[in-house]
């Protein structure tokens, strides 16, 4: 009895509380602006229109805030986070990711600054993959190899979005549907991509698709972080950390050889926090091959859920990033192919090693190399991935 007056008073309580969500919703959508709020984990979603692409859609910016100050714009074209706040030791939240202040820069031949990368996020080599003794042919778009899901990947597709209350607090839910053929991609595959600011700095992401044939899956965000929240200055003085004790070594098309090196005693160690720049241009072949760091490390498994995977710390401003996944893998580049000849939203331009991404995905390749992971996903099945980014300072 006791129970089902328990369950009565939670079922009124949410009821109550998912009354006082829609009415905010009414109240701010009449005002062309769209607001979620979730007391309990303080944060919320603003709308506001982003422009056009050249074929008439729509692209929609969300602003994702928490009380403390941090605020991420995620646009519905590509799901690209625009801007991203963090804070310092001082308490100032600066904007910390490289990107553009407009759409049309985001056209065109960028390098996925902050956007949703698949179907396949890394390379697939010669652009070909088997599957069930089929040959399927991908788009070649870096050299013979295909990356980040072709010439128009999942960074350049408009997403559909909306807003939703979630245990954690509001949530921008982004759905994409690849059609099956898709850059040579088999079956249609359903995206759905959640991102939830909480309270305490941390942005959740969370992955999903369906197939209705078996396909490939390889999802990941290309976000570029400069701590300093000065985009001309590069990152060589960010302190790094990677909790893998290997590597994957790569030919000179930037493809895994399928070996899993040890990083011990090698400039690929960041077991423990290590100065990026420290041994970026060391005379080893694999750094000479990448053009500084644009690897793959193979992270250790770790009892978590969702285990640390990686961080990168700024000395000077105190800011600390840490990321957890569920991946078994992280490529870490070091933005060696910024060359200047993109403005930055600060007027200036984004010059070589400006930024850093930690992309948490499988190994490339995968689709090709057996002892690899496997990326393949069966009718029936959904793929799902979940990696985090924890701000904080030290
Ligand atoms: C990834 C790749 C790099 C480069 C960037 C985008 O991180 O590994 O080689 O292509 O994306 O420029």
């Amino acid at each position: 009895m006791k129970t089902i007056q328990a369950s009565l008073l939670y079922f009124v309580f949410l009821a109550a509380l998912l009354n006082i969500g829609c009415k905010e919703n009414k109240k701010e959508n009449q005002s062309e602006t769209e607001m979620v709020k979730t007391e309990s984990e303080k944060n919320h979603i603003e709308k506001s229109a982003f422009g056009e692409t050249p074929d008439g859609q729509k692209v929609e910016k969300y602003t994702l805030s928490n009380d403390n100050g941090m605020e991420i714009d995620v646009i519905t074209y590509g799901g690209i986070i625009t801007r991203w706040t963090a804070p310092d030791k001082n308490g100032n939240y600066e904007d910390v990711v490289l990107g553009f202040n407009d759409l049309e820069s985001y056209f065109g031949d960028v390098p996925y600054f902050g956007a949703l990368i698949g179907r396949y996020g890394n390379r697939i080599a010669n652009g070909q993959f088997s599957l069930d003794g089929e040959t399927y042919t991908l788009a070649k778009n870096n050299g013979p190899n295909h990356l980040h899901g072709g010439v128009k990947g999942f960074d350049k597709a408009v997403w559909n979005a909306k807003t939703e209350n979630t245990d954690d607090g509001a949530s921008l839910v982004l759905t994409y549907t690849s059609a099956d053929g898709e850059e040579g991609y088999p079956g249609k595959l359903d995206v759905k991509v959640t991102y939830t600011l909480t309270g305490d700095d941390q942005l959740d992401i969370h992955y999903e698709a369906v197939t209705d044939k078996p396909t490939v899956v390889n999802l990941t965000q290309h976000s570029y972080f400069n701590l300093s929240g000065d985009f001309s200055q590069d990152i060589l003085n960010h302190e790094v950390t990677l909790n893998a004790s290997a590597y994957l070594p790569v030919d000179a098309g930037l493809i895994p050889t399928g070996e899993l090196r040890p990083v011990e005693g090698t400039p690929f160690d960041f077991t423990e926090p290590k100065a990026v720049g420290k041994e970026i241009n060391a005379d080893n072949e694999q750094i000479k091959r990448g053009g500084g760091y644009d690897h793959c490390w193979v992270l250790k498994e770790t009892e978590e859920n969702l285990g640390f995977a990686a961080s990168a710390y700024h000395p000077r401003t105190g800011r600390l990033l840490e990321v957890y996944t569920d991946e078994p893998g992280i490529q870490f580049y070091t933005g060696n192919f910024l060359d200047g000849s993109l403005t930055s939203k600060n007027g200036g331009t984004y010059g070589k090693r400006s930024g850093l991404c930690l992309e948490t995905q499988h190994y490339p390749d995968s689709p090709n190399q057996e002892t690899f992971p496997t990326t393949r996903l069966n009718p029936g099945d959904t793929y799902s991935s979940h990696t985090s980014f924890k701000f904080s300072t030290k």
